[in-house]
């Protein structure tokens, strides 16, 4: 099975799949993207994803390519082409090719770039485990809001990760939590599950608020709000969300053991949530 590649709304062969060298987004990052994956050949939150992709794109004045229901067409058709099962779509919108000048061209057509590949799931081990984490200042600008592909701090930040050997790192500003270089961050207190509120400091993931709906089910209290880096090494327990990563417990931050030392009891009933309603 193919890895499929979509360019301005073509699916092409991957090795003729090109975009200009005064595209915006590669000369400026001028670009949003998004990341959706499916669970047998079904993606996961489209409509969310869509909504995100569409409001990313006007937040940076990029005019939206195609009308929701024709992204429904395209990724179900890529889908279709590709035959995976587990697939990772991902998606780039920008601002289209013109010589390189700052400010907006006056005409140009966004560039359209959309891949599909098949999704390598973390390991089951890791799930049960729980995964480490460092810290890092944030470094990013003022608008974390937008998912656009100006990524330099959270390259940055995945690096420090690297280098530290640990899962992700988590990023801090002022002393306090906002979230991972590709997650959101969840910590738990006293039964209370607690995490950065929406707004330009994080990004809004579609995991977070499917995530928060389903505590609310389970009618595990939730708290938006800013923790700090001492609260978090005091939590009873912390987990990550993601597209990819689903519901992960973190065990250990900056080597700092988190509770027991291993995921915790509502990590593990969300996790489990998760796996039903994905399932
Ligand atoms: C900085 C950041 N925060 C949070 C998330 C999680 O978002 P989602 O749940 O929509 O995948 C991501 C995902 O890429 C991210 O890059």
């Amino acid at each position: 099975m193919p890895d499929i590649a979509f360019i301005n709304g073509r699916f092409i062969p991957w090795e003729e799949a090109t975009v200009s060298i005064d595209d915006r987004g590669f000369q400026f990052g001028d670009a949003v993207y998004e990341v959706i994956r499916t669970y047998r050949g079904i993606p996961f939150q489209l409509g969310a994803h869509l909504a995100r992709l569409e409001r990313s794109a006007k937040e940076l004045f990029i005019p939206p390519p195609y009308s929701k229901t024709q992204w429904m067409q395209w990724v179900q058709q890529g889908l279709s082409l590709a035959g995976y099962q587990e697939a990772k779509v991902y998606i780039q919108i920008t601002r289209g090719v013109a010589p390189r000048e700052h400010s907006f061209p006056s005409e140009t057509c966004p560039t359209v770039v959309m891949t599909i590949r098949a999704l390598q799931g973390l390991p089951a081990e890791m799930r049960q485990t729980g995964v480490t984490a460092c810290t890092w200042e944030d470094l990013r600008w003022g608008r974390c809001d937008i998912k656009s592909v100006n990524l330099l701090a959270n390259v940055l930040a995945r690096e420090e990760a690297k280098k530290a050997r640990v899962f992700e790192t988590i990023l801090i500003r002022d002393g306090l939590v906002m979230e991972g270089a590709l997650s959101n961050v969840m910590a738990v207190q006293g039964g209370v599950v607690m995490t950065a509120p929406e707004g330009p400091r994080i990004l809004s993931g579609v995991t977070r608020t499917v995530v928060l709906d389903l505590a609310k089910k389970e009618e595990i209290p939730i708290e938006e709000r800013f923790i700090s880096l001492e609260s978090l090494y005091s939590a009873n327990e912390v987990f990550l969300t993601g597209t990819t990563l689903e519901v992960l417990g973190v065990v250990r931050i900056d080597g700092k053991t988190i509770g027991s030392g291993q995921p915790g009891p509502i990590t593990k009933a969300l996790a489990a949530r998760w796996a039903l309603l994905t399932g």
